[in-house]
């Protein structure tokens, strides 16, 4: 796993977060299995349902491009135009999201710099999943 590459870009991915209602900028860089590495920020919209996360954004993109296998997820999320200042975790509908595209033991990093940073597995994150398998 690229953990510092995927850190450094989850942040630097911040930077293009269009978040004008919450203010809050996430970005975040998924590893998939061959070792390409696809970014997303949270993109929100005036219809606020229509707000996609940042980790959606990148899932969406790597997969869009035909990689259906991520191998790990850094995530990074604070108030705009500062350094985060606590762990961005996953919402639950990116949990799911994720869980679709990646194993269970798949790393998930929260990072509020590149030194500063904590680790789960996937399931942990989202136990007992309901996943492809339920439906083969
Ligand atoms: N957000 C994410 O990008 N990822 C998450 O996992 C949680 C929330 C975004 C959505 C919205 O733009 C802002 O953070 C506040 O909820």
């Amino acid at each position: 796993m690229k953990k510092d590459e995927l850190i450094r870009l989850a942040l630097k991915a911040r930077e293009n977060s269009y978040c004008p209602y919450s203010s809050y900028a996430v970005g975040a860089a998924v590893e998939c299995e061959d070792g390409t590495i696809y970014t997303g920020c949270n993109i929100e919209n005036a219809s606020y349902g229509a707000t996609v996360c940042a980790e959606r954004t990148a899932i969406f993109k790597a997969v869009s491009e035909g990689k259906k296998e991520i191998k790990a997820i850094a995530i990074a999320g604070g108030k705009r135009g500062e350094e985060p200042d606590g762990y961005a975790f996953p919402c639950g509908m990116c949990r799911q999201v994720l869980n679709e595209f990646a194993m269970g033991d798949a790393p998930v990093i929260v990072a509020k710099s590149q030194e500063d940073y904590k680790e789960y597995a996937l399931k942990d994150l989202l136990p007992e999943a309901f996943g492809p398998n339920n439906l083969a």
